[in-house]
This record gives structure tokens, C-alpha cells and sequence, in this order.
């Protein structure tokens, strides 16, 4: 439901639980790093469940590295999907820079362009595309970038609760002037608060997380996510790998592709929750786990996977652009680092830079 850490969190918190069980047996590469990897404990919208029983959803031996596994029971839970084109209504809130706001818009736009060349993110959204709902409608192709709302001076302060975030998109949809459009049907309201903002859990447990807003405190079910600028609070935590946390001794930060290392960290995480709208948006559609209070989604299943043989803090067989960025997928006039998803039918991890592709 949320994207955690992309980084794996400190040794001092290990546990013997889901995320290590599977992370040893997929990082078959990784033995050394072992004792630096975690549970991601990811935020939910519901009360706080770190004791989640992986063994409902994954156990045992893995064929490939990148999360695979038999034992994964993503299920489909019969609610809606987004089949309808997206339009993706941005709030950005506090101090946004013209050229962050590019780099995010422009991924946004990427996801229905024809004409990136390969690997693309248009390439990436397909494996979104597969999940369908009860009438076998599938995923929208069509992503577009709707209206924005600036919240330039923080209506809401620079600390926000999690239902904060939901008044946050009250305010633009009943703005006086140009409020945003209110579209339950097919629109996704993306809350970007920039780096000077806090959310609560942000850093200690979260970078981003998705939901519906509630009828009682909005009007609307809209689905909606928030996704934080961590660069000045926590890159290593959520800007990973463009920048590393101190207790990962002699890692070296990759290159981020757009020269924002906040930004381009967060663009994974907006992927990753684009992922889970357009596939969970109501949080009754599909998941794995047992019980929908905590749900195990599409993007949840693959954190951290960026490439082949992913998985801990290798982020798998990533590219390097000719300025030695890392990146694994081309926009329509950018490069971008973006986990991947869980594809149903392959019953792993994907993405366009797949080498079995
Ligand atoms: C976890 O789930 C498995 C399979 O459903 C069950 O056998 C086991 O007892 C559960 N463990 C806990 C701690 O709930
Ligand atoms: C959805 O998007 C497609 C492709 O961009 C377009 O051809 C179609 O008219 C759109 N449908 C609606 C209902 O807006
Ligand atoms: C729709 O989903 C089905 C089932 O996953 C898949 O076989 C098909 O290729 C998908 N269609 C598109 C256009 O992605």
C-alpha cells in the first residue's frame, strides 16, 4: 500500500520476519549484505501491523531472483480498477522549483508515450496494464496529466497528519479560484509536498502511501496518494540509491538521472503508488495477504527491484546513461529510476529492463 524505504533499514532494527525470509531467499547473490537488511515497514492507513504473517503470501524456494515465488497469493478481491483514462490531478504543496515540477510531469506524460525508445515507462505501465476487474476490463493505457493546484503557503503547515493530506485536497477541490476538478471516476490526486514538509511517519517508516479520501471529511471517494520530497529529512532513506544512509559503510551513491536527487528519488515512489491506485484503488480490488486491512499490493511486492536479479540493496541490472547516471527506463525526454511491479501472469517482479524480456 505504501512505499517504504527503498533503502534497506538499519541493522539495529532486524527481526526475524517477512521481508528478510524473503529477501534471503531471493538475494542468493547478496549473502554479504544480508545483515543489513530489514523489514520495510511500510505505512498503512489502517493501525500500524509490523507482525504481518508473510508466510500467507510468501514463502519457499524462488525460480528467479526478482520476487518470484508460487507462494505469492496476489488475489483479486472483486472491486474496481482504474479501466478508465487516468487523469492525474497534481497539489503541489509548498516550495516547488519549475524544474522539479518538470521532471515529475514529464514521467507522468511518459506513461501513454508511444515514442520513448526502449526500455520506456510506457513499457513499464504495461505490466500495470494486465490487472483487470470483474468484467475483465483492464488497466487504462491512457495516463494524462490533469489540472494542478499550488499550495504555496503550506494551508496546512509544514507538518502534516496522515488525514492532514485529505484536507490538503479538500482545500484545491473547493479552492475559490480554479479548484480542481472533482473526478471520483477516473481521476488520481497526487499530494507533493516539497522538502521542507513533514508527514507524519515520513522517514521513520514511509515515503509515500495511497488511499480514498472519506465522503465525511472531503465530499468524495477520490483515490488519491502523497508522495514526500525526502531531501533534506532522509534521502538515504527514501532517495535510494541516489543517496545512501550512513550505516551502509562504503556504498557508493548512484548518479540520479535528473540531477534532483530528491525528485528523482521521488519519481519511484509515485510510480509505485500509481501502480497500487490503478490496481488496489479502494483497497478492495488486488492484493495479497489475508486480511484487507493490510494489504500486500502490486508495487509492495517488488520495493527496491529496479533490474534483474534485484532484491536488498541491489537494485538488480540497471543502465548507465552516457553521464553516468543510473537509470532503468527512458521517459518521452528523460531517463528515470522506477521499481517495478508484480506481474500476475509471470508470477514476478517486472519491468521494461528485464533481461528475459
Ligand atoms: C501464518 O500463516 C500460516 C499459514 O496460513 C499459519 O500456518 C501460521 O500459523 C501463521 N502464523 C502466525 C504467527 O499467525
Ligand atoms: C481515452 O484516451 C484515448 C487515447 O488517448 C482517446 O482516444 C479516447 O478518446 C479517450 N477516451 C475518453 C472517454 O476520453
Ligand atoms: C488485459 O489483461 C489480460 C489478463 O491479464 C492480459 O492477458 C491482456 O494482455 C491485457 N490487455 C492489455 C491490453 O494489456
Amino acid at each position: 500500500m505504501c512505499q517504504g524505504f527503498s533503502a534497506p533499514s538499519p541493522p539495529h532494527t532486524v527481526a526475524p520476519s517477512f521481508t528478510l525470509t524473503l529477501t534471503l531467499t531471493l538475494t542468493l547473490t547478496l549473502t554479504l549484505l544480508l545483515h543489513l537488511l530489514t523489514p520495510v515497514s511500510a505505512w498503512r492507513p489502517w493501525p500500524q501491523n509490523n507482525q504481518m504473517n508473510v508466510t500467507d503470501y510468501a514463502f519457499g524456494d524462488s525460480k528467479k531472483y526478482e520476487g518470484s515465488s508460487e507462494f505469492v497469493k496476489l488475489r483479486y478481491h472483486m472491486g474496481p480498477v482504474l479501466t478508465t483514462n487516468i487523469t492525474v490531478h497534481t497539489i503541489w504543496y509548498g516550495n516547488w522549483e519549475r524544474n522539479q515540477k518538470k521532471i515529475i510531469r514529464e514521467f507522468i506524460n511518459s506513461i501513454s508515450a508511444s515514442d520513448a525508445p526502449h526500455p520506456s515507462v510506457a513499457g513499464w505501465w504495461k505490466t500495470v496494464q494486465l490487472y483487470t476487474d470483474q468484467t475483465g476490463a483492464n488497466i487504462s493505457k491512457t495516463v494524462r496529466l490533469g489540472e494542478e493546484k499550488n499550495d504555496r503557503f503550506y494551508s496546512h503547515g509544514k507538518s502534516l497528519t496522515r488525514l492532514s493530506i485529505q484536507s490538503v485536497i479538500k482545500s484545491a477541490i473547493t479552492a475559490k479560484t480554479r479548484p480542481l476538478p472533482i473526478n471520483p471516476k477516473s481521476g488520481l490526486y497526487l499530494v507533493l509536498t516539497a522538502d521542507d514538509v513533514y508527514v507524519q511517519e515520513f522517514c521513520s517508516s514511509v515515503c509515500g502511501f495511497h488511499y480514498f479520501t472519506f465522503p465525511s471529511l472531503v465530499g468524495y471517494t477520490l483515490p488519491y496518494a502523497w508522495v514526500g520530497n525526502s531531501a533534506k529529512f532522509c534521502p538515504g532513506q527514501c532517495a535510494y540509491p541516489f543517496a545512501v544512509p550512513a550505516y551502509i559503510p562504503n556504498h557508493k551513491p548512484f548518479k540520479s538521472p535528473n540531477g534532483d536527487v530528491g525528485v528523482d528519488g521521488m519519481i519511484s515512489v509515485i510510480g509505485h503508488e500509481m501502480a497500487e491506485i490503478a490496481s488496489n484503488p479502494l483497497a478492495n480490488a488486488w492484493y495479497a495477504g489475508q486480511d484487507p486491512s493490510f494489504p500486500v499490493e502490486i508495487a509492495d511486492l517488488c520495493e527496491g527491484i529496479y533490474g534483474t536479479g534485484g532484491g536488498g540493496a541491489y537494485t538488480g541490472q540497471v543502465l548507465d546513461a552516457r553521464d553516468g547516471a543510473t537509470y532503468n527506463m527512458n521517459g518521452i525526454r528523460r531517463k528515470y529510476l522506477v521499481q517495478w511491479v508484480w506481474s500476475h501472469v509471470l508470477s514476478y517482479c517486472t519491468g521494461p529492463n528485464a533481461l528475459d524480456q
